[in-house]
């Protein structure tokens, strides 16, 4: 019994990684647009899919950026200044990227563009940080895939948002676990309403990886200044030892971030050049092994686990 079972589960590995491995022709004719190129998966997937010959258009925030991309690519990778925030920013990126895809439409699009800090507790965060972080992964992602759809429809192509394991199990992070959420809703009404058209979306979920956006000093620069600048009532309700030990639990999970981004970037490619694009991707250990089967569990038992590592607050009722 327990040999046929272990017969059937492998054959439907096989026949899944056989499914899969099947690629999608005339790749080098494919334009594929990133935002949030600058650093970090954006930029890395930029480089890879370059180098794999499609043709790369990369939206990035800064010059800079732009510039350092470039000096690393091919003479066919080109970059556009995009602000995702920026509706005025996104319409112009529309309309460079329509002038260089023309009647072919645009086979892949990437919503990669992404923001975290301040990690902190939402008690501690101002409204204006929360609604940053709202606008720049969540409404941002909607402008962008909104004003690029009649582009990607044309081609019958892919969206890939990129999403994060905290948006499928809110451990911490106040907003940004909240956008994640939004992204994950999106993208799956967005999947089934367009399946009819011939577009198919993926989404990605990360772990955690050491990118920009975990930037040791920068994180924990961030998080102090959030409690530092929070109300003196909140500062008494939670207690500096509270504070200190958060501090170093965000410090001991930024020094574990994996440093391997092809993890995430592999996802991305196979979203993209895959004849069968899965519709999720958990990128990394930790979610694949930790976070996914937590999110199954019996809330109050997640709950259990994922408070286990805080202190109590110094005014605990
Ligand atoms: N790293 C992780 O552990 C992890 C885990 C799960 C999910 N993710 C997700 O992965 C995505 C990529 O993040 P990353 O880890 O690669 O971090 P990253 O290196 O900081 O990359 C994020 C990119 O987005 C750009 N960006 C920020 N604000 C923008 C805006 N308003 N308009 C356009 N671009 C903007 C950044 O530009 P600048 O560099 O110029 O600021 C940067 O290039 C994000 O959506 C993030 O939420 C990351």
């Amino acid at each position: 019994m327990w040999l046929y079972l272990a017969a059937l589960v492998g054959l439907y590995y096989l026949l899944r990684w056989h499914r899969e491995r099947q690629v999608v022709s005339h790749l080098r004719d494919k334009y594929v647009f990133i935002t949030g190129c600058d650093s970090g998966f954006g930029n890395l997937l930029a480089r890879q899919l370059d180098t794999r010959g499609l043709r790369v258009l990369a939206g990035c925030l800064t010059e800079k950026g732009a510039e350092q991309l470039k000096a690393q690519t091919s003479d066919r990778l080109e970059t556009v200044s995009l602000d995702v925030t920026k509706m005025e920013s996104v319409t112009a990126a529309t309309q460079w990227v329509k002038e260089r895809v023309g009647d072919r439409g645009l086979w892949g699009l990437v919503n990669n563009a992404g923001i975290i800090d301040p990690v902190a507790f939402i008690e501690w965060q101002t409204i204006e940080d929360s609604l940053n972080i709202l606008k720049v992964n969540l409404i941002g992602l909607i402008q962008v895939t909104s004003s690029m759809l009649p582009l990607v429809r044309r081609a019958q192509g892919r969206i890939v948002n990129v999403s994060s394991i905290l948006g499928r199990i809110a451990s911490f992070g106040g907003v940004y676990s909240c956008s994640k959420h939004g992204v994950e809703g999106f993208s799956d009404i967005l999947r089934r309403e367009l399946r009819h058209f011939g577009v198919k979306v993926s989404i990605i979920e990360p772990g955690y990886f050491r990118t920009g956006m975990t930037d040791m000093k920068k994180s924990l620069g961030r998080v102090k200044q959030a409690w530092e600048e929070a109300p003196i009532h909140i500062k008494e309700s939670y207690g500096q030892q509270f504070f200190d030990a958060y501090y170093n639990v965000i410090k001991e999970g930024l020094m574990r971030c994996s440093t391997n981004l092809n993890l995430v970037t592999d996802c991305m490619e196979h979203a993209l050049t895959s004849v069968h694009p899965r519709t999720r991707y958990s990128a990394g250990w930790d979610a694949r092994f930790f976070f996914i089967p937590l999110s199954y569990l019996p809330t109050s038992l997640a709950d259990c686990i994922l408070t286990k590592y805080f202190p109590k607050p110094a005014q605990v009722v």
